[in-house]
């Protein structure tokens, strides 16, 4: 509908916040599909309220992708913060390097001067070789972690796009396409309902650690991936606090 476009920022915000039903809501101008300038503001604001919501000896989790890359740059060393430790929220993926959970997890830690751990184990790995690797010290101590996570910062992407993005076979991509997946979240493929319908067998963080950490941050934006967040957020935990683009979250609506 046409108000939409005569709503300022704020209303859209309470707006997207009341039909999600989570914490916040924070939207910045433009499309990040578009231009590089709404990334950087969504880094920005993920960053600040980060930085805000952390506290001494919390565990955070974070994602790979380039909306969470975004924040590093906003990403400043504080009292609370030095007493924080980053952990990479899931093993490597594709051949991007310069934007995994890994290597994110060492760049916030490096900009706050706080401590990490990453995991560096490749994804789709057969069902053998996963419950072995469960076995191993240096697993179980991220899995140890995992449980104790305080914040979870994440990004929503397209399931075709994070598809791609892991070089997936033509089987598994039709696969994806037949269960109806629209969008994922940390190795979760769902579909328009918000149903979990694919995970990547990996060791990384789960549904269930998600759920229970006291605040989580999501971080995505751009028209593309309307679809993919409204799927998201159907099943979202309420302590959600979503970073966004005046883009996305209007196509949002209008799908309401
Ligand atoms: O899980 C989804 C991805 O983290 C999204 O990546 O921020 O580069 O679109 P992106």
């Amino acid at each position: 509908p046409l108000y939409y476009e005569w709503s300022g920022i704020s209303e859209l915000e309470e707006m997207l916040r009341h039909r999600f039903g989570i914490a916040r809501v924070i939207i910045v101008p433009g499309d990040t599909d578009e231009d590089q300038h709404a990334r950087m503001l969504m880094g920005q604001q993920a960053a600040n309220e980060l930085m805000n919501t952390m506290q001494p000896h919390d565990t955070i989790a974070v994602t790979g992708g380039s909306s969470i890359e975004a924040m590093e740059n906003f990403l400043v060393e504080s009292d609370v913060a030095k007493d924080v430790q980053f952990i990479a929220a899931r093993g490597s993926i594709g051949h991007e390097m310069r934007r995994q959970a890994n290597t994110l997890a060492a760049s916030f830690a490096a900009k706050t001067n706080s401590a990490y751990k990453t995991l560096y184990l490749p994804e789709n790995l057969s069902e053998h070789i996963y419950l072995a690797l469960k076995e191993e010290p240096m697993v179980k101590e991220m899995l140890t972690l995992y449980e104790e996570t305080a914040i979870v910062v994440h990004g929503i992407g397209r399931a075709d796009t994070m598809a791609q993005r892991r070089q997936v076979s033509d089987i598994e991509m039709r696969y994806l396409e037949e269960v109806g997946a629209v969008g994922e979240a940390f190795g979760y493929y769902f579909n328009e309902k918000g149903n979990t319908v694919h995970k990547v067998r990996a060791i990384g963080i789960a549904e269930h650690h998600v759920k229970k950490s006291r605040n989580v941050l999501a971080v995505a934006g751009g028209k593309n991936k309307a679809a993919a967040i409204r799927a998201y957020f159907l099943s979202a935990p309420k302590q959600t606090t979503f970073i966004t683009d005046e883009a996305a979250a209007k196509e949002i609506l209008d799908a309401f």
